[in-house]
């Protein structure tokens, strides 16, 4: 008579397959950790994408009324460049409170970009004197991008007596427009034609 193990020993010879060593309990718990999380995990929800301010109506400013928008006294971010205002919301990973080029916020950059130190910005009227024409021609180079990139607001002006009336434009992204073209209803432009 055969008997199972002359068939085939080693197969039969099961109390080997359950010796449970402490290195196969931690592979179980590991294993069974990892499966129970897997199960009880749950989807994390996205971060809203950062909400989108409406544009400012177009506005001529003094010192004092851009000194607002830095960002904490109102939640916009402008600077000056050149005479021109700029809406820089969108870059407040730049110029938000704290930020490393902060300090423009609210202020007129011009000085600052030129001479590539931004804590070079005046709390009053600032006529750049001074400056170099290396650092004006900077000041120049920033300038030909951000009106490509940001809002233009209006201009930053000495006293209220300059502001010109926009008629309720929304501040928009100028590119090559001229300010004093949008200012005097495009005379300037046909002037240069
Ligand atoms: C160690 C010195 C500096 C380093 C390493 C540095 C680096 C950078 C980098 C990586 C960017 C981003 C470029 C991009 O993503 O397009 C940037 C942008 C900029 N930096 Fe600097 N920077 C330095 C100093 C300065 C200084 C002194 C100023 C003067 C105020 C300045 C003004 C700017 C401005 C205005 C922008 C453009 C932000 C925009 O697009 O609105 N940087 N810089």
């Amino acid at each position: 008579m055969f008997s199972a193990k002359d068939i085939h020993p080693r197969s039969m010879d099961l109390s080997s397959w359950f010796e449970f060593t402490i290195y196969d309990a931690i592979f179980l718990v590991v294993v069974l950790g990892f499966f129970f999380y897997w199960l009880t995990r749950t989807e994390k929800p996205m971060p809203a994408p950062p909400k989108e301010l409406p544009p400012l109506p177009m506005s001529d400013m003094t010192v004092g009324d851009l000194r607002k928008y830095d960002g904490i006294k109102n939640e916009h971010i402008l600077f000056g460049l050149n005479g021109t205002i700029y809406d820089v919301t969108r870059g407040k990973g730049f110029y938000g409170p704290g930020k490393a080029y902060g300090t423009l916020a609210g202020h007129d950059a011009t000085r600052a970009l030129g001479t590539m130190d931004q804590n070079a910005v005046k709390t009053e009227w600032d006529d750049h004197t001074g400056m170099s024409a290396d650092e004006q021609e900077t000041a120049n180079e920033w300038e030909t991008q951000f009106k490509f990139k940001y809002l233009t607001v209006g201009r930053l002006v000495k006293s209220e007596e300059e502001k010109a009336d926009y008629k309720g434009r929304k501040s928009f992204v100028r590119g090559a427009e001229s300010l004093d073209s949008i200012i005097n209803g495009g005379e300037d432009d046909k002037k240069n034609n």
